[in-house]
């Protein structure tokens, strides 16, 4: 009788459907705050330094993100491919973080020190010319621009609020660690930091 009633009305089956599912949401959600492991960087995991940070900012503006995840699921297929399962101890200092779901390309979470850097700056500039089957469009001026320096360190002080450990030194010399980097080789920075530190702990 009652199921009846709801079914007939749908405001009410809205209501009842978004408490069921909050309820399922926060018994997945809400342990994870008390486990203290979620928010702890994973050994090695270190903030990006202030080059590696403009390049990830070249990636999202790039929208790189829109063909390539960063996140390493538990499945045979994957892990055989790419290595251990993604932690999240990984992503602590990713804000925000790269999972993402489409892969037209390959998964990114471990590509550091895959490639030389030399491989790199060829595949950004014309993919072809090291993988004749891509797709993956070129990105060629990025070799020409020179990253703005402008804002690296107002960047690196939002960061430290939301908890990314950078030391007032590294704020105030943020400027000139990038001064005079092209964007290019930002890029290629972060591309090579991506993973890095679970080589050590992970097959
Ligand atoms: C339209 C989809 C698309 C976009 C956008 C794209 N890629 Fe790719 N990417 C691919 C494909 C497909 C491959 C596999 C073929 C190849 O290596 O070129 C690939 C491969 C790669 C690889 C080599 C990965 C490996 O493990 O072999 C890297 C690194 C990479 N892309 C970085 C980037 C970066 C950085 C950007 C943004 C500046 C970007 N991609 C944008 C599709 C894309």
């Amino acid at each position: 009788m009652n199921h009846a009633k709801i079914e007939k009305n749908v405001g009410l089956l809205g209501v009842l459907t978004a408490i069921v599912i909050s309820i399922g949401g926060l018994v997945e959600i809400v342990p994870l705050y008390f486990t203290g492991q979620v928010g702890q960087a994973s050994p090695g995991v270190k903030p990006y330094t202030a080059l590696q940070l403009e390049g990830r900012d070249i990636y999202l503006r790039e929208g790189c993100y829109n063909c390539h995840s960063q996140m390493i699921r538990s499945l045979r297929a994957e892990t055989e491919r790419y290595g251990h399962a993604s932690m999240a101890g990984e992503s602590v200092y990713d804000h925000p973080f790269q999972f993402g779901s489409k892969r037209t390309g390959p998964d990114l979470a471990r590509v550091g020190g895959r490639y030389s850097d030399e491989w790199h700056r060829a595949h950004l500039n014309n993919p072809r010319d090291v993988v004749p089957e891509s797709n993956m469009p070129g990105y060629p001026w990025l070799a020409t621009t020179s990253v703005d320096a402008d804002h690296t360190a107002a960047k690196m002080k939002a960061l430290r609020i939301v908890g990314v450990p950078y030391t007032n030194a590294e704020i105030t010399g943020a400027r000139d660690t990038v001064t005079g980097h092209t964007e290019q080789e930002a890029l290629i920075d972060y591309l090579q930091s991506l993973g890095l530190a679970s080589k050590t702990w992970v097959k």
